[in-house]
């Protein structure tokens, strides 16, 4: 019997239970975890509570803290909304459309040695249920919600779970580490969590 249809998640809520199995042992099957994730059909009921949007940058909203293995959140984009170019803290990080559509642009690390504008490695569009991975070994990316007329929701897992991360200037390469907060926790709106800087990347 095929394990990915057995598994089929119903519901965001069945999809974090099924995420905790998984991740209650402590080798991570990328493949798995993926198709799982691509596996549940978004149903804006399940996750709207989660979604709230700021008008001026995207936002990052916490659903679940997965017993410490893994966070997962619901991040908002509205029309035009993108993050800057950012590692993953040494982390598995899978980018799952809930809603809309989320230019992916991937970029190779900049050499210490040689300054000048960094590489673009390929980009591609995120849709209908898609979920992306990336981790620090394949390289850093940039996310954009490229739409001027429609907002983008997407579920992001990052497993460990972090809290900060390098972003980095495409043209120079310059690097700088940023702190990230959740814009709200379990649906509700965190205090304190507004500042530009804090909302910096994912
Ligand atoms: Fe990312």
């Amino acid at each position: 019997m095929d394990q990915t249809e057995v598994l089929k998640p119903q519901t965001l809520q069945d999809l974090i239970q099924i995420l905790h199995e998984i991740f209650s042992s402590d080798k991570v099957n990328v493949e798995e975890v993926q198709t799982i994730m691509e596996s549940y059909e978004s149903n804006p009921l399940d996750w709207r509570q989660y979604a709230k949007f700021d008008q001026y940058r995207y936002t990052r909203n916490l659903v679940d803290e997965g017993n410490g293995k893994f966070n997962l959140m619901i991040l908002c984009w509205g029309e035009g909304h993108g993050s800057s170019i950012h590692d993953h803290a040494d982390a598995h990080c899978f980018m799952k459309m809930l809603e809309g559509n989320l230019k992916e642009t991937l970029f190779e690390w900049p050499d210490e040695k040689m300054k000048g504008e960094m590489s673009k490695k390929s980009e591609r569009i995120l849709k209908d249920n898609q979920c992306a991975y990336i981790s620090d070994s394949i390289g850093l990316h940039r996310v954009e919600n490229s739409s001027h007329t429609e907002p983008a929701v997407s579920l992001h897992l990052y497993s460990p779970p972090f809290n900060s991360c390098q972003t980095f200037d495409q043209r120079t390469g310059h690097k700088s580490k940023v702190k990230m907060t959740f814009w709200s926790t379990y649906g509700v709106r965190t205090p304190l969590a507004s500042t530009v800087a804090s909302q910096e990347n994912n």
